[in-house]
């Protein structure tokens, strides 16, 4: 993905080494800084995408490649590895995160989490 459609908010962190991605038509799930990533290699291109999938929260990098898009384990919807849409059943779709190999590293942008503005607990319950 080229650097220009990368948020400015976004973060670029650590995902994995170059050596432990998925080879070409594999895919694998990473979790880094919170979030779970389905690491998709297609024809030697990576892709990373939000590993939950949008119709009963499958895990879509415990998924395959199939032309050259993931298609979920649970019911087969499929995704397109660059726009993150579903190719069928037409509707739904995840988020698709920039990646930039870096030495021996594979390195992904994610959006900047909100900063909490409420407590997690409630204080006088605490
Ligand atoms: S949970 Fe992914 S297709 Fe149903």
């Amino acid at each position: 993905m080229p650097f220009d459609s990368v948020k400015e908010d976004a973060v670029w962190q650590r995902l994995c080494s170059v050596a432990e991605a998925p080879a070409p038509g594999a895919v694998m799930e990473v979790e880094t800084g919170g979030q779970a990533v389905c690491l998709a290699n297609v024809g030697g291109e990576l892709a990373a995408l939000d590993n939950i999938c949008p119709h009963r929260l499958g895990p879509l990098g415990q998924g395959w490649i199939e032309g050259g898009a993931v298609v979920c384990p649970w019911h087969c919807w499929v995704f397109d590895v660059k726009t993150g849409v579903a190719a069928y059943p037409d509707k739904g779709q995840v988020a698709v995160f920039p990646l930039r190999v870096e030495g021996e590293s594979v390195l992904i942008a994610l959006p900047e989490r909100e900063p909490q503005t409420e407590p997690s607990v409630d204080e006088e319950n605490f």
